[in-house]
């Protein structure tokens, strides 16, 4: 299968990208792992034909957007995300109509559409210095993570209007995983991402607690001077913080934190979807060419 997936990589000019919450043996054969900042700018600067994306819809259209003359394949199109789902192009449409001259930043865990009728895209690992940049005099709407929209709210002291949506996975996790955890292992440091539902509850009890992107957790380990790490986000993270950081210990938080739609790419359905080339994802041109503005916004950050 490795062997395969390796001759086809190479016949088709294809690379594969993969997200860090992806499955172990995902992480291994992929030439890119990285958090969506990083994957988006790969796949605006990649040079090859096809690009296979180990991650879920909304990553492979964000890919798609920025490369319309290219293959972007999703091996398996049930990869979805709960955060995406809970807003709509039209829920934009009528939220921006309440609030006449506003801004709206999106994150990168929306559709296309949602993004087309977006001025701002940002990700976790750059949403505070967008929204920072944006005008002081203007409302400025925030959709659909209310858990990183309050965590830029905090940071930046602006004030935000604030889409009801969260991730599932990260909604989950509650102080009391974590408190369980510093129980356990009392030097270690929390890593925590700006999605998880838990992170006001924690901030209180730790003020002075930075919240990372999946990235940004890669290089506060290599960084810090601490020994063991509690991982405040989906299990796949792990991984790639054991790979980059060896011999410093990982603990995730929860076993249950764990995505299921990003688990449902594996060796397999990246083999099938690189044979047939199947599971295209494409994006109709007038919203592709209305959703590149944002994104545009987003990678020259
Ligand atoms: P980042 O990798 O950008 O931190 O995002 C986390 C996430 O939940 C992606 O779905
Ligand atoms: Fe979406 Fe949450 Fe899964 Fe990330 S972890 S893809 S935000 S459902």
């Amino acid at each position: 299968m490795l062997a395969e997936i390796d001759r086809l990589r190479q016949e088709r000019r294809a690379v594969i990208l993969a997200h860090n919450y992806q499955r172990p043996e995902v992480q291994r054969i992929a030439d890119f792992v990285g958090d969506s900042l990083g994957l988006a700018r790969q796949a605006a600067q990649t040079d090859a034909e096809v690009i296979v994306f180990a991650g879920v819809h909304f990553m492979a259209e964000t890919a798609a957007i920025l490369n319309p003359g290219k293959v972007v394949l999703l091996p398996d199109f049930r990869a979805g995300c709960s955060l995406a789902d809970t807003i709509t192009a039209q829920g934009v449409r009528d939220w921006k109509a309440q609030y006449p001259g506003g801004l709206v930043a999106v994150y990168v865990n929306t559709t296309a559409d949602v993004k087309a009728e977006a001025d701002y895209c940002v990700t976790s690992g750059n949403a505070v210095q967008i929204i920072e940049s944006l005008p002081r005099d203007v409302p400025i709407l925030f959709a659909p993570d209310r858990y990183l929209a309050a965590h830029v709210a905090r940071q930046t002291g602006r004030e935000l209007h604030i889409w009801d949506g969260a991730c599932h996975v990260h909604e989950a996790i509650r102080p009391e995983d974590v408190s369980a955890n510093l129980g356990a292992y009392p030097d270690a440091e929390l890593l925590v991402h700006p999605e998880c539902g838990c992170s006001t509850g924690v901030l209180a009890h730790h003020p002075d607690l930075q919240l990372y992107s999946t990235e940004g957790m890669v290089h506060r380990a290599q960084a810090s001077d601490a020994q063991t790490f509690i991982v405040v986000t989906e299990l796949g993270m792990v991984t790639r913080l054991e790979k980059e950081v060896p011999g410093k210990t990982f603990v995730p938080v929860a076993r249950t934190a764990c995505c299921e739609y990003m688990k449902m790419i594996t060796l397999e359905n990246i083999y099938e979807s690189l044979r047939g080339l199947s599971g295209q994802v494409t994006v109709p041109e007038d919203i592709r060419v209305r959703a590149l503005r944002p994104i545009e916004r987003m990678l020259s950050r």
